[in-house]
């Protein structure tokens, strides 16, 4: 018997990078080099500290045990302590804090929360592609904000207007930006404040690229801007800033009835995440932080690696202030999605083609600063034999 899904089930997006991946793993099979900057997978190891720490409580039976089912209050406290250190943010750790499985889940988590059938949410197009489904498993209509390169890929809340502004629930945003690379100012932050008090509306600022910004310059939090509490939650996730991305943990933070929603979600999808992986996550939150300088430092050099590279061969691209990815414009003669499977059959290379992100992230591809230099170097060089730019 075959079974039909639920019409929620249905309401879901096309995975639209699983071709990329299908014709990738093709080449790979046939026995090609394939260099891979499609995807946004950390390749370092988690570092040694927290994985000891792990190891040492899987014996504690204590661990073996249900945990409490909104996490352990010890690690919402080192959350607090981190965004205190890191930002000066002053969070309450019981209410104004949640354990989250990965921040993807709690990003798909809020609207279940805060939309119903019809409500209208905002998010960024082009953008990372969980909002969506997040929006479309509530059954909520999605209305996208254009981000485009004059405005440095922020969005405009003037064009996007008082109509759609105070007839939406729910905001997503996120800078660091996936895909684009760009970051955003504290004023920017402030304004968005007062836009959502204006029009009541929700924001979720998703800051999973939070400790990646380049040339010495911290990325803003979106809980530094005066009365950010009041409109929203900000989701983190260890999974890029200590390479824990196998590990699922991560945090929202921020307004504690949006807390409250998630929390109550929770109560009845889980209990939470394994003990051991939330005493590994606050070492990791707490402990030795000299690995993340070490990360930023070899992102950085990456970042400068492939950007004088590409524009060496006249694949004219600024270097990019924050995220692992570059955020490239192409030759005009192609869609992304053209250009993108020339570089895959022509050079053994992948690149995301913007058109995924949203249709306004047309006439771009995005890298993934994911390789060593010198595989970045040898991307660019079978790039150049291609006569493109
Ligand atoms: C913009 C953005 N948000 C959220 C996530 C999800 O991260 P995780 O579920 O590992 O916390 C990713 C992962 O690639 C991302 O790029």
């Amino acid at each position: 018997m075959e079974f039909r899904p639920s019409q929620m089930l249905e309401r879901l997006p096309e995975q639209f990078f699983a071709e990329l991946v299908r014709k990738t793993m093709q080449l790979k099979n046939e026995g090609h080099d394939v260099i891979n900057l499609g995807q946004g997978n950390p390749d370092q190891p988690t570092p040694n500290h927290i994985i000891d720490s792990l190891q040492k409580s899987a014996e504690n039976p204590l661990n073996h045990k249900y945990s409490p089912f909104r996490g352990q209050q010890e690690l919402k406290e080192a959350v607090a302590t981190f965004y205190k250190r890191n930002y000066d943010v002053d969070l309450d750790p019981t209410h104004e804090v949640a354990v989250l499985f990965g921040s993807k889940t709690g990003l798909v988590e809020i609207s279940q929360c805060l939309l119903n059938p019809g409500d209208l949410a905002l998010l960024p197009d082009p953008g990372y592609p969980d909002y969506l489904s997040g929006i479309a498993l509530a059954g909520a209509r999605p209305s996208f904000m254009p981000l485009l390169e004059k405005n440095n890929f922020l969005p405009d809340y003037e064009v996007i207007g008082k109509a759609s502004l105070s007839q939406a629930k729910l905001m997503y945003l996120n800078y660091p930006n996936n895909p684009t690379s760009a970051v955003a100012s504290e004023s920017f932050f402030d304004e968005t404040v007062s836009v959502a008090k204006e029009h009541n509306l929700a924001v979720v600022h998703d800051f999973a690229y939070g400790a990646v910004g380049f040339d010495s310059s911290q990325p803003t939090s979106f809980l530094q801007a005066e009365g950010a509490k009041e409109v929203g939650v900000e989701t983190y996730t260890l999974s890029k800033t200590y390479n824990m991305a196998g590990w699922r943990v991560g945090f929202a933070v921020g307004n504690p009835s949006i807390i409250e929603h998630i929390n109550l979600l929770q109560d009845h999808l889980y209990v939470s995440l394994f003990g051991a992986i939330q005493e590994a996550a606050k070492e990791a939150l707490l402990g030795d932080q000299s690995p993340v300088t070490d990360l930023l430092n070899l992102y950085e050099e990456r970042r400068n690696t492939f950007v004088h590279a590409a524009n060496k061969i006249g694949w004219k691209v600024d270097a990019p202030k924050g995220t692992f990815f570059c955020w490239l414009s192409i030759p005009p003669s192609y869609t992304s999605e053209e250009f993108a499977d020339l570089l895959l059959k022509e050079a053994h290379v992948v690149v995301a083609p913007g058109n995924g992100f949203g249709q306004y992230g047309e006439g771009y591809v995005r890298i993934g600063l994911l390789e060593t230099p010198e595989r970045l170097e040898e991307a660019i060089k079978r790039i150049e034999k291609l006569n493109l730019f």
